[in-house]
């Protein structure tokens, strides 16, 4: 399996932070915030690593991150052409893929877990998709998952009434197919590409599992989270030491 790391998008909710700096190389405590990204894939084994970029920014990813030996890992770099959604960005995966499956990580999500059983569990799955799901109090800033008898019935983005409190958190698992179903998509109000619609056209499919997420997640996409996240990391790491 081969690792794919989202890190482009506009900051906007993060502005001022976001105007000159991307977001996924703002601080998380005492690293760059895609740091956490790297390392989560690193300890699942994963060794082939995409960043996926925008243009603004990806001479400063390889300035920072080189060619990925400090982790382990073999990282390599794409652009993002416009900011046109997150399947969209998926979508610049495509060659380097290679009909692999791959795990995609939003690079403003803060996991504690390890995902190598995970990923293990996703080798094993024939075929499809597989999303990881967090009972959050505020659903409404995420994808959020109707789920049934252990099956998942439908992801809705950012709903206004969501139908549970299980928010879809940035970590996606696909097979190949993911890339014939990104030619489908539409772009969503927001004119981008989602990668709800997505995981959506994998749920129709009937080839969607789901995992629950165990321990602390954080997607760092806003002020009040970016700085709970740093304060937690803070914290974890002190008293590992
Ligand atoms: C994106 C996805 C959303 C998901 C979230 C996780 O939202 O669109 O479905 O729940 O990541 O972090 P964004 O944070 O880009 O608005």
């Amino acid at each position: 399996m081969k690792g794919v790391i989202i890190a482009g998008g506009k900051g906007t909710r993060l502005y001022p932070l976001t105007k000159i700096i991307n977001k996924n190389l703002l601080p998380i405590y005492n690293k760059p915030m895609i740091y956490y990204s790297i390392q989560i894939l690193a300890d699942a084994g994963i060794k082939d690593i995409l960043i996926i970029t925008g243009t603004e920014h990806s001479g400063q990813f390889i300035s920072l991150l080189n060619s990925g030996d400090e982790f382990g890992v073999k990282l390599h770099y794409e652009v993002q052409k416009k900011p046109l959604g997150p399947a969209n960005a998926i979508n610049v995966a495509r060659d380097f893929a290679q009909n692999e499956k791959i795990v995609v990580v939003f690079s403003d999500n803060i996991f504690e877990n390890n995902i190598k059983k995970a990923c293990e569990n996703f080798k094993k799955q024939k075929e499809g998709a597989k999303i990881f799901l967090k009972e959050v109090s505020d659903p409404r800033r995420f994808g959020v998952a109707e789920i049934k008898e252990k099956k998942v019935l439908s992801i809705e983005e950012k709903p206004k009434n969501p139908k549970s409190n299980l928010a879809v958190v940035g970590l996606y698992m696909y097979d190949k197919k993911a890339f014939d179903f990104i030619d489908k998509l539409k772009p969503s109000k927001r004119g981008e590409y989602e990668v709800t619609d997505l995981n959506n056209f994998y749920i129709k499919n009937n080839q969607m599992t789901y995992e629950m997420l165990n321990g602390h997640w954080t997607d760092a996409g806003t002020f009040d989270s970016l700085l709970a996240v740093n304060n937690w990391i803070a914290k974890k790491s002190k008293f590992n030491k």
